[in-house]
């Protein structure tokens, strides 16, 4: 019988990801078919338990529903419980347990640059939902230090105090982050600024840049953010929000099926579904 997979957000029409993984399952021969629900948070609870009467074999969680889906779930595993936010479902032995995979889906694409990050000093820009999953899934790969930059900075303190894992951490503004970058190996920008349409924007000045400082964007539309674009301009290394996306679903899929599928033929069909734009 043909599996059922699915992605509950809202909105949800936007998503690449049906495309994305109906083309793995086709690609992998499974006969299973990925998809999107746009579902309201007063109907979420309904949705799962939907979900599960119609026997689903897995399902993706997005904005807004990531961390309001917990409670409907069987289980969950220790990382998403400590970042508190859930976007994989996997039905097992009669169970819905929920994952991250988006902190890991950032650190496996990122080993591409960056093979360890074990004694490297590292700045998150940002302490939302997607800075808090970087930020304690980094925070057990005994980072040197681990700062993050935010412009509530009380948010920023909030996120470092809340992080079970020993990591040496500290909190600072947007203007100390810009003075210090020299300090950094790797910086990550996690916040929406410099998101399409708004794409003339970036936290703050780079003028402070070390060349051998890798320097990400977990933004991929644009590309390349402006962010991104005055790091290469001063010469250093740049990563956009391509990978993170990509790896999340490939460790999902696999978590679904087993297979740890073809990450290539992944970033192709997305950068495709974006424009066919490249890097
Ligand atoms: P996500 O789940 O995508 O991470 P979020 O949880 O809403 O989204 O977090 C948004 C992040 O972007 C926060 O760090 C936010 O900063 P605050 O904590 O100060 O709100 C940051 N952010 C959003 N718009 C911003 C702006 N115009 N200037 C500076 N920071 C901004």
């Amino acid at each position: 019988m043909k599996k059922l997979f699915a992605v509950l957000g809202n909105p949800i029409g936007h998503s690449m990801s049906p495309v994305m993984i109906n083309d793995l399952f086709s690609f992998y021969n499974i006969d299973a078919a990925y998809l999107p629900f746009q579902v309201k948070e007063v109907d979420l609870h309904d949705a799962v338990k939907g979900l599960k009467a119609l026997g689903v074999s897995g399902f993706n969680v997005t904005v807004p529903h990531k961390s309001k889906i917990i409670p409907f779930l069987d289980g969950i595993d220790e990382l998403a419980a400590n970042i508190g936010a859930v976007n994989t479902v996997v039905y097992e032995n009669g169970q819905l347990i929920g994952y991250n995979t988006d902190g890991p889906g950032f650190l496996k694409g990122l080993n591409a640059f960056l093979p360890k990050i074990t004694d490297q000093k590292v700045l998150i820009i940002g302490a939302g939902g997607a800075a808090r999953a970087i930020y304690l899934t980094l925070a057990k790969e005994n980072p040197l230090v681990l700062n993050i930059a935010n412009r509530t900075i009380e948010k920023a303190w909030e996120l470092i105090k809340e992080c079970p894992y020993s990591v040496f951490s500290s909190a600072c503004s947007f203007e100390e982050a810009s003075e210090s970058l020299g300090e950094y190996d790797l910086v990550i920008q996690t916040t929406l600024i410099g998101m399409s349409p708004k794409i003339n924007e970036q936290p703050f000045p780079l003028n402070k840049i070390r060349n051998q400082t890798v320097f990400c964007d977990i933004i991929y539309n644009p590309l390349e953010t402006q962010f991104l674009q005055e790091a290469r301009l001063n010469g250093a290394s740049i990563q956009n929000g391509i990978d993170m996306f990509v790896y999340q679903g490939a460790l999902a899929f696999e978590k679904w099926t087993g297979i740890f599928p073809d990450v290539e033929r992944m970033r192709d069909n997305v950068l495709k579904q974006l424009g066919g734009r490249t890097c």
